[in-house]
């Protein structure tokens, strides 16, 4: 296939139009939250009372980054306020998405603000997300009741979760942060990622003696098949990992990291937009999602290659920007939150604005400080 680029100029109008969509958004949702995914393009209105509210916050910080207007950073400093309140009462945060919603959130906030009095925060955070590591496997347990046998697995989304806990370890210096991050890390590559190079979503440990038990799915087609947005979140998840705990990727990780990566760049149809799961191929009538190419984009980005970044996001502009339905109150078309249970089918979901929105920063300004 040829290689396709994309200008500044269209990288430009379409953020100018991310831009356009948040206020009209901010607009309706004032210092709510909207829904995880929408339906049919429009988002409910919500408290901050999912693991996708991050999301939100982040695109706010990141308009108000590439735009440099007041409104953006005070609504989001509303939403910090927001999530300080969540973290006081410890609202729905029996998860370990706590690095999803604060590193884009109050993270993201210390960094653009450089405003000491949130470092806090930012630990406060991290603490509850360590308290669900789990010595006995070394890992931080996903879901439900922490030590509960039939939760005790990782899943391969927690990759976005750890760059708090590195964000924590900056501000402390304390390695406890670090060393939970790293053997968590490590348990995620090595029990998920498949021989072939497609992964599990989830992966169960015994709870009685920690050793490694089996992988299943959660969100994909079948505990055998690669769920499309999982295997893009160790794309993006490797990398992070390796910016942030400063150590190269040793032969082992770059031969997993380049077999994931091609899994994911085999199987994906030749319009280049991924099935939400990858056993899915050209002539399958079922659902893209189009949030899995853009985390793999920001994936790419991460790892350097812009080209191939360029290429997804192209094909995203093409095939799923919302300046085809101006009425949506979405960023990117064609997502998929959880098929099986119905929720978010061929619908914008606030991570597909996010990471898309993200991709196209990442093109725009090239020295932008991740919030990651
Ligand atoms: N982290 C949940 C999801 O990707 O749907």
């Amino acid at each position: 296939m040829a290689e396709r680029s994309l200008d500044r100029k269209q990288i430009q109008s379409e953020l100018d139009r991310c831009v356009a969509v948040l206020e009209k958004n901010m607009k309706r949702f004032g210092t709510d939250f909207p829904s995880a995914c929408a339906t049919d393009g429009r988002y409910r209105i919500k408290k901050n009372d999912d693991w996708t509210n991050g999301f939100w916050t982040g695109m706010l910080w990141m308009a108000y980054e590439y735009t440099g207007r007041d409104a953006f950073k005070e609504l989001a400093l509303q939403n910090v306020a927001s999530f300080e309140q969540r973290l006081e009462e410890h609202f729905v945060l029996d998860h370990h998405d706590i690095g999803f919603l604060y590193s884009l959130s109050v993270a993201a906030a210390w960094k653009i603000t450089g405003d000491e009095s949130i470092r806090p925060l930012v630990i406060r955070a991290a603490d509850v997300l360590m308290a669900r590591f789990q010595e006995r496997g070394g890992f931080i347990q996903a879901w439900g009741k922490a030590g509960d046998p039939k939760e005790f697995r990782l899943i391969i989304d927690s990759l976005l979760n750890l760059p708090l806990l590195y964000t924590a370890f900056e501000m402390t210096g304390e390695a406890r942060y670090r060393e939970v991050a790293e053997t968590h890390y490590q348990n995620v590559i090595h029990h998920i990622v498949r021989d072939d190079f497609s992964t599990y979503h989830t992966f169960y440990f015994d709870a009685e003696t920690g050793k490694p038990d089996h992988g299943a799915t959660h969100q994909g087609f079948s505990d055998q098949s690669c769920w499309a947005r999982g295997q893009a979140w160790a794309i993006l998840g490797m990398p992070l990992h390796r910016r942030l705990s400063g150590m190269e990727f040793t032969e082992e990780e770059q031969t997993l990291y380049s077999g994931v990566l091609e899994y994911f760049e085999s199987h994906l149809p030749k319009d280049g937009m991924p099935y939400w799961d990858l056993i899915f191929t050209d002539g399958s009538d079922q659902p893209r999602d189009s949030s899995a190419l853009a985390v793999a984009a920001c994936g790419m980005l991460e790892m350097g290659n812009t080209a191939r970044a360029e290429e997804m996001v192209l094909t995203l502009k093409e095939g799923a920007s919302s300046e085809v339905e101006p009425e949506s109150e979405g960023i990117l078309l064609h997502g998929v939150y959880a098929y099986a249970e119905g929720k978010g089918v061929d619908e914008p979901n606030l991570w597909g604005d996010y990471f898309y929105m993200e991709a196209l920063y990442r093109l725009w300004n090239p020295d932008w400080n991740p919030y990651w």
